[in-house]
């Protein structure tokens, strides 16, 4: 079984926008492993966000791995300018893409990680012949939209399932989770099997002297759970 380190990727959805170089440096020295960015259309989801310019300019404020959620449709019109501003992951919905297939060599042909999105609704049927172009897989613990929602429990047995489907298709792919992870509920879907946590509102509502804090936190829970 191949394993995979737990990473934190704080979402700069939840930072303070105003003053984003400062919150993005001070996650990455505080032991933030990915920098996730939330790109919202106000089509796929009922909310707006960022796009490419944003992309840009994070690159040169960090070198954490920019990990880019497309809450977007038709995101293959957008892959090689999310790419060219510097992402490293690119993460499709796949209730956005109708040729998923396609849209995720695309995102490979750039180089990028390619990842694909699942709402907590969205059965893991939907990946079942796209095995092979699969380097993560962020199963939402939310529905889409918003920052600070409740973590959605019944997506855990789908995380659980994932893990095993992983191990006998693809197990280089990175399990990521999305939506009220904190350290009250990162254990259990650590335990669950997946590595990469993405959080926001966990990491971002304290004081910037806490981030580190906070981090180390969802780290040392995910780590004491973790399966694989
Ligand atoms: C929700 C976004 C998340 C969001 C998570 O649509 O995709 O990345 O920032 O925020 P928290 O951790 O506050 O639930
Ligand atoms: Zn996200």
């Amino acid at each position: 079984m191949t394993t995979h380190p737990i990473r934190i990727a704080p979402s700069i959805l939840s930072a303070d926008l105003a003053y984003l170089a400062e919150d993005v440096l001070a996650v990455e020295q505080s032991g933030a492993d990915w920098l996730h960015v939330d790109v919202m259309d106000g089509r796929f989801v009922p909310n707006l966000t960022f796009g490419m310019p944003l992309v840009k300019s994070l690159r040169h404020v960090t070198q954490l791995p920019l990990d880019v959620h497309l809450m977007i449709v038709e995101p293959e019109r957008y892959i090689e300018a999310f790419a060219a501003a510097g992402a490293d992951h690119i993460t499709v919905h796949a209730e956005a893409c109708p040729h998923l297939e396609r849209t995720l060599a695309q995102i490979q042909e750039t180089g990028c990680k390619a990842g694909v999105a699942l709402n907590p609704s969205t059965p893991l049927s939907v990946l079942d012949y796209v095995y092979h172009r699969l380097d993560l897989v962020l199963i939402m613990t939310v529905n889409p939209g918003f920052g600070g929602q409740s973590f959605i429990k019944a997506t855990l047995p789908k995380i659980e399932q994932l893990s095993e489907k992983l191990a006998d298709n693809n197990p280089n792919t990175i399990i990521a989770v999305d939506g009220g992870v904190s350290p009250i509920t990162v254990g259990e879907i650590a335990k669950a099997g997946a590595t990469a946590l993405v959080a926001g509102n966990a990491i971002f509502s304290a004081p910037k002297e806490e981030y580190a804090e906070k981090i180390l936190a969802i780290r040392q829970v995910a780590q004491a759970a973790k399966t694989n």
